[in-house]
């Protein structure tokens, strides 16, 4: 098969390491798709700034639409942010042009998912979004595909790393508030206005999105009830700890007798429970459903790496969805030949 042609738009943490990934692990993803993936063209603000990779033989463009619409791609990432402007006009273009679209933009989708996926299905192509929620946990594929006929009674979880880094280190190491949350900018983990992260914002976001998978409402972020950890001090961690419990910000969807319920705010959960093991920059979501049970979720849910790996995921997919495509292993060589399951002399 012919390779994949990827354009980029966005290249900041999360697209640099798209790229590295997609240049480190190259060999790896053609055996697994049986084809190659080449990032052909990108668009960002700076050309010269040094992201640590190598952009010398990519076009460049200044317009992400120009780049959306550009023949020189198969499949348009959107990694810019933000639910207006550049965000929304270069991936309605893509869907337009008839290309396939990854994205990692929550509030976009929160905002206007609805409207780009009727593009999507009208034109015949892809809008995956596994990386807008959770970061690096696969739960869009989770509940998009291995749940299916499962009828979800609810939803929670920890769904921004930023705001769990900020609350478990606050309690394990008595730091402020302020100190936490300029680590988790350091360390690429926040949005680029930290404000999404904790007034709750970007848990609303990604709750919208799970809320309407699991119980198939139009996406409605607006009906969230809403708070976030900006006023949580060490005195309320000290008195919850004193009490048994620890403080997590959590996004809830649950159906009730009046409809869906949705709500993001701190909350009290036991010391013992295991939503309360959650720490870090890690999140966790927690499914119930009437045929499968109770399902847990956790991992990375912030920063590069852990973003890349779902922004290449919905790669790899829209690389495999081809008529015919069988998975690698299925037909690939025998396990004795591979090194790793050698016997030693
Ligand atoms: N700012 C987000 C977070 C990034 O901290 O969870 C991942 O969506």
């Amino acid at each position: 098969a012919e390779s994949l042609r990827v354009g980029i738009a966005g290249l900041g943490t999360v697209g640099a390491s798209v790229v590295r990934v997609l240049t480190e692990k190259a060999a790896e993803l053609t055996r697994q798709c049986g084809r190659t993936i080449t990032v052909t063209a990108v668009s960002a603000r700076d050309r010269n700034k040094d992201r640590g990779v190598d952009l010398s033989t990519v076009s460049w463009f200044e317009n992400p639409v120009d780049l959306a619409r550009s023949n020189e791609i198969d499949v348009f990432i959107e990694l810019i942010g933000g639910d207006e402007g550049a965000a929304r006009e270069s991936v309605k273009a893509a869907l337009e042009a008839g290309r396939h679209v990854v994205t990692a933009n929550k509030a976009l989708l929160a905002k206007h998912g609805v409207a780009l996926a009727e593009i999507a299905e009208k034109k015949g192509v892809l809008l995956n979004y596994e990386a807008a929620v959770a970061g690096g946990i696969p739960v869009i594929k989770t509940m998009r595909e291995a749940m299916a006929g499962n009828s979800v009674t609810r939803v929670f979880g920890i769904l921004n790393g930023t705001c769990n880094y900020i609350l478990t280190r606050m309690e394990a190491e008595g730091l402020t508030f302020e100190e936490c949350l300029k680590d988790a900018q350091r360390l690429g983990y926040a949005e680029a206005d930290p404000t999404f992260d904790i007034e709750g914002n970007d848990t609303a976001h990604k709750l919208a999105i799970l809320t309407s998978l699991a119980f198939g409402n139009k996406i409605a972020a607006d009906d969230i009830y809403l708070e976030g950890i900006s006023n949580i001090s060490q005195a309320d961690i000290r008195a919850a700890a004193e009490l048994g419990y620890r403080i997590k910000l959590l996004g809830v969807a649950q159906r009730t007798e009046s409809g869906i319920e949705q709500r993001v705010h701190p909350t009290m959960v036991p010391t013992a429970s295991v939503i309360a093991q959650v720490h870090g920059v890690t999140n966790a979501v927690a499914i119930e459903t009437d045929i499968l049970g109770e399902l847990l979720l956790s991992g990375p849910g912030a920063g590069g790496n852990a973003t890349a790996s779902a922004v290449v995921g919905d790669l790899a997919d829209i690389a495999k969805s081809r008529p015919g495509f069988q998975h690698g292993p299925v037909f690939g060589r025998p396990a004795k030949e591979l090194k790793t399951y050698k016997k030693a002399q």
